[in-house]
């Protein structure tokens, strides 16, 4: 959670800071409504803003708007200017908090706009199992192994368990294990003592620290190397830690989530991953269906999403029609929710009226899938019923591939080389080595996912080891390759 709060909320702004750090939030602070906006210009992000009552509350909301920054704001003010409350929410602001600052009613605003934007958004059966069981298994301090493919929400479901647990007001640390090089992954969850290493310039409080009190996910953990799981298993046995370089172990109270794309049994019969740590943290495990196995989802996550990116983008509420929903329910979903996320933004973008019509959906990858792939028999029978639900019960045809009607130009989307072409799109590319090939279409997946890593990695199906290793060859041998997308990855690249 960032707040940015604007202007001087009548000298308590250091009162109002210090209550949203302790409820965990990063505060950032700007005197003026120019300053709030350049701040978000320069890509410093807020998920809500707190602005004085003084300052113009309406110019601030329009410039918001005007440059669709989709962030709530809240005006604070001395608590008996009952006028100023009144046209604050006139002017759109969408609470009004008193000053001097109450604690819980900004760890009240702070959780609710944190809610909004982390909900877990379902009602397929499918899930509702794993639902139930992560309402019950929140409150305890067990540590919980999430599973599921890329994109079904793995991330969220952590969120979601810290947030319904007892630590809710306690920090949420995110530590991604696979895209950190193993070098420097230990003092990243350890930290370091200065002069640990060459580079140790100063202590560093690593993520096990930082977490302190509160949740540590240690995000796609099966890509952790051996040497480092036999440190984990300690500190999580004796909830103790040693930084590197350091002399004292230092003690940590924090529950352990981890997640996983991959079967981590096997892994840890193959010998990749340590039995005894799997066992460690596998104490409860929550599985998340792929998207395709939860059809009555896919329609809910559809209208959300519109919901969600028409009101994001300043545009009139946008609807999903019936022949774009049978579209989107055939789809196979590779990406599961991150696809359909993705697929929707577009959509509302595309759409040209206030209902989403089939011309504006694009559907990356391979086209509706009616023939079930091999790693997924359950598709068929799901799309089927999916159009069922949907008034089409009688005779369900599938659509035809979408084509762009005539009088309209195809929209451009980033497309991959290969893709969709009749044969396949392997003709082109006879005369070409393996190793020629395979660099290409990592380089243009990279680009295709702006750079981020893991989601390449996840889509071409192979470790983020490997890729960054072809990376490296590939940048050595003076291929340009695409700057990574965070400054996690960059460390990556060395
Ligand atoms: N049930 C849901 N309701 C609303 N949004 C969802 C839901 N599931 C996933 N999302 C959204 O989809 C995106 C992907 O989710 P998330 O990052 O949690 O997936 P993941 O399983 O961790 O993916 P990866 O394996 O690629 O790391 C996020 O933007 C998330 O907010
Ligand atoms: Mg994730």
């Amino acid at each position: 959670m960032r707040l940015l709060i604007v202007g001087t909320l009548e000298g308590y702004i250091s009162a109002a800071g210090k209550i949203a750090l302790q409820k965990g939030a990063k505060v950032a602070h700007t005197d003026s409504i120019d300053g709030a906006m350049n701040a978000l210009r320069t890509g410093q992000g807020a998920d809500l803003v707190m602005i004085d009552v003084k300052l113009d509350v309406g110019m601030l909301v329009d410039h918001l708007k005007n440059e669709r920054f989709a962030v709530p704001v809240v005006a604070c003010g001395v608590g008996t200017d009952a006028q100023a409350a009144v046209r604050a929410i006139r002017a759109g602001a969408k609470e009004y908090i008193p000053l001097p600052p109450d604690a819980n009613l900004i760890a009240a605003v702070l959780e609710a706009v944190a809610e909004e934007s982390h909900a877990i958004v379902s009602r397929d059966p499918a899930m509702a199992a794993t639902l139930a069981m992560a309402d019950q298994i929140a409150p305890s301090d067990a540590s919980v192994l999430i599973t599921g493919e890329s994109g079904t929400g793995k991330e969220l479901m952590a969120r979601y368990l810290h947030r319904k647990s007892r630590r809710a007001n306690a920090p949420f640390v995110s530590v991604n294990c696979a895209a950190i090089p193993e070098n420097l992954l230990e003092s990243e969850l350890f930290g370091h003592e200065k002069g640990a290493f060459t580079g140790a310039v100063a202590r560093r409080i690593g993520k096990f620290e930082e977490a302190n009190g509160g949740t540590l996910l240690l995000d796609e953990i099966s890509e952790m190397d051996l040497r480092l799981q036999a440190k984990l298993l300690r500190a999580i046995q004796e909830r103790v830690i040693d930084r590197v370089g350091g002399s004292q172990p230092v003690k940590v109270d924090i529950r352990i989530l981890a997640t996983s794309n991959r079967d981590m049994l096997s892994e840890a019969k193959a010998g990749r991953f340590r039995e005894d740590l799997y066992f460690r943290l596998n104490v409860v495990s929550l599985n998340l269906p792929p998207l395709r196995e939860r059809p009555a989802d896919i329609a809910l996550l559809c209208r959300h999403f519109a919901t969600k990116y028409s009101e994001a983008n300043g545009l009139p509420p946008r609807t999903v029609g019936p022949d774009a929903m049978t579209m989107l329910q055939a789809h196979y979903w590779r990406g599961n929710v991150r696809e359909l996320e993705n697929t929707m933004h577009r959509a509302v973008l595309l759409s040209r009226g206030t209902e989403i019509g089939p011309e504006a959906i694009l559907l990356t990858g391979a086209e509706p899938s009616y023939t079930a792939p091999p790693a997924a028999p359950a598709v068929a029978p799901a799309a089927a019923r999916a159009a069922a639900s949907y008034g089409n019960a009688g005779g369900y045809a599938p659509p035809p591939a979408y084509q762009p009607p005539p009088t309209q130009p195809a929209p451009v989307i980033p497309t991959m080389p290969g893709m969709g072409g009749a044969d396949g799109g392997t003709r082109g590319l006879v005369g070409r080595t393996v190793a020629d090939v395979e660099r290409d279409l990592i380089i243009d997946t990279l680009k295709h996912t702006l750079g981020n890593r893991t989601h390449a990695a996840n889509i071409l199906g192979i470790s983020i080891r490997t890729l960054r290793n072809k990376l490296k060859e590939y940048s050595e041998g003076g291929v340009a390759v695409p700057p990574p997308a965070s400054g996690v990855d960059a460390e990556a690249m060395g």
